[in-house]
């Protein structure tokens, strides 16, 4: 029997794009790509139903047919309401053998412009597999899918908590869906929770709650940590952003950053790419920290260390990196220059305080360009006293809210990272605690290994004596873990 395959994406005809767009990022993400040849016969994710909760970009959807590939069934939604690509998700949901008639690709719940509503049906649609079936792996981006099933499993024993008026609107629809699906579930996340062997996180974000999780001693599964390999979060994070935060800005506003000051809040992995960005730009940049450590490297770097109300009226772009909340607030918008930019580049969008602007009187919100109509969000905020600022994604993260996010070839590092540590979990999970793992050493090697051939690169051989002088195997690994890159 067949069933008819299950998905709600924006418009199938848009997968020939999305084809064309995959074909070109296959050349640029030779990791993936190589994984293919590596295990597409073994096919290491046989019997594993993974849950994917990812921005569905075209790098995502070479991701997706490199697990089906390696023998996985894959159910997907995007982490995020503005970061689809629409040709991508219809081309996985047509597949590379599938017709606009007959989509023969995997099932797929994304679209650029979710609201919150459609949001969180997209990812209960793509943890629930129907009938009795259910997922055994979770591939997350931020930590939504785990958080779904844990916080559904937890109120089907207790009840779904009331709604405070003082929750933020994400949290008080995340809680309308629960109500409403636990009207029905009758156990199924328990089940869901039960089956999950294991969750591979992509961002830093995502990886914090997972160690939340650890230390309460609320974590059922294992987990691997996905940022935290070195080439991840050191070329992802740094690079990604250094590529895609200006290509975001750019894309939405037009501006010339030459000449410009920039203050990007936070000088972490993705602060120091997107501090980066905006300088090659030929923009003044300054930096917010709260990190000794952190604002010494910035300092090294040239960049002026200062604090975000020092700067409010002198700045034209503000861009959040925090992984925090409360960066940038109304009051401080309030201060600054007329059609000063702000935008956000971490993972959530509450590190501008959209609530507070959303709620205080007489600012007043126009519309510039959406993602239906200009495929991005840009919004004016205008103040009792005229000035306005712009706001970029509506505090989401601007990158793949304005722009396609980063770009194959450093996405194919991440994913390899990914790959690897969802066949270390399907395949050998039972050697691992309910705990936050990173993969080991040799792999994060292997992974910097399969992109090395592809720019050109030469890596040199140690001498048996050499490898024996500094004390390291001649194939690797070449550091201790406390090495830091
Ligand atoms: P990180 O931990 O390396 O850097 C964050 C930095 O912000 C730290 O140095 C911290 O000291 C600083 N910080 C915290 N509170 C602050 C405050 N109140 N004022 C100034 N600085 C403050 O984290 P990473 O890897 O840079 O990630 C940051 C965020 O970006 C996370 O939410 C992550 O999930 C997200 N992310 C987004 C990507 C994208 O494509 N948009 C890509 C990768 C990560």
């Amino acid at each position: 029997t067949t069933t008819k395959l299950q998905y709600k994406v924006k418009d199938l005809a848009l997968s020939k794009l999305g084809r064309h767009e995959m074909n070109l990022a296959e050349v640029e993400m030779p990791g993936l790509m190589s994984l293919r040849e590596e295990f597409g016969s073994s096919k290491p994710l046989k019997g594993a139903r993974i849950t994917g909760s990812l921005h569905m970009t075209i790098q995502t959807a070479v991701l997706i047919e490199t697990l089906v590939e390696l023998g996985a069934e894959v159910r997907w939604a995007s982490c995020n309401i503005f970061s689809t690509q629409d040709q991508a998700a219809a081309a996985v949901v047509v597949g590379p053998k599938g017709t606009v008639d007959n989509p023969q690709g995997v099932p797929c719940f994304a679209w650029k412009g979710e609201t919150l509503e459609e949001y969180w049906w997209c990812t209960e649609q793509a943890l629930n597999w129907g009938d009795g079936v259910l997922p055994n792996m979770i591939l997350d981006d931020g930590g939504d899918a785990t958080m779904m099933v844990l916080k559904g499993a937890e109120w089907e024993a207790t009840g779904v908590p009331a709604t405070k008026d003082s929750d933020s609107e994400e949290w008080k629809v995340f809680l309308a869906t629960l109500r409403k699906s636990l009207e029905t579930s009758n156990g199924h996340w328990t089940r869901t929770r039960d089956s999950i062997q294991g969750v591979t996180e992509e961002t830093t974000t995502g990886v914090l709650r997972l160690y939340q999780l650890q230390s309460a001693g609320k974590l059922p599964f294992p987990a691997m940590n996905v940022n935290d390999s070195v080439t991840k979060s050191k070329f992802d994070n740094v690079y990604g952003c250094r590529h895609s935060l200006v290509d975001g800005i750019m894309r939405a506003t037009d501006v010339m950053l030459s000449g410009k000051i920039a203050v990007v809040c936070g000088y972490g992995d993705v602060g120091k790419g997107s501090a980066q960005s905006l300088r090659a730009q030929g923009a003044r940049v300054m930096i917010t920290e709260i990190d000794p450590i952190c604002a010494l490297q910035a300092c090294m770097e040239g960049y002026e260390v200062t604090r975000l109300e020092d700067v409010l009226e002198e700045a034209d772009v503000f861009i959040t990196t925090t992984g925090n909340f409360n960066i940038i607030t109304a009051d401080h918008m309030a201060k600054m220059k007329h059609n000063a930019i702000v935008g956000n580049i971490g993972h959530f969008d509450n590190e501008i305080d959209m609530a507070q602007l959303e709620k205080t009187k007489g600012i007043v919100k126009v519309n510039i360009k959406n993602p239906v109509e200009h495929g991005n969000q840009v919004d004016q905020w205008t103040f009792p006293d005229g000035h306005s600022v712009i706001v970029l994604a509506e505090g989401r993260l601007l990158n793949l809210g304005c722009a396609t996010g980063h770009p194959s070839f450093v996405m194919s590092a991440s994913f390899s990272n990914q790959v690897i540590a969802q066949i270390e979990l399907f395949k050998n999970g039972e050697n691992y605690d309910k705990a936050v793992y990173v993969l080991p050493k040799h792999l994060d090697e292997k992974v910097a290994r399969l992109h090395l051939d592809k720019l050109g690169a030469k890596l040199t051989t140690l001498t048996k004596e050499q490898a024996d002088y500094i004390g390291v195997p001649i194939e690797g690994p070449y550091k201790p873990s406390h090495y830091r890159y």
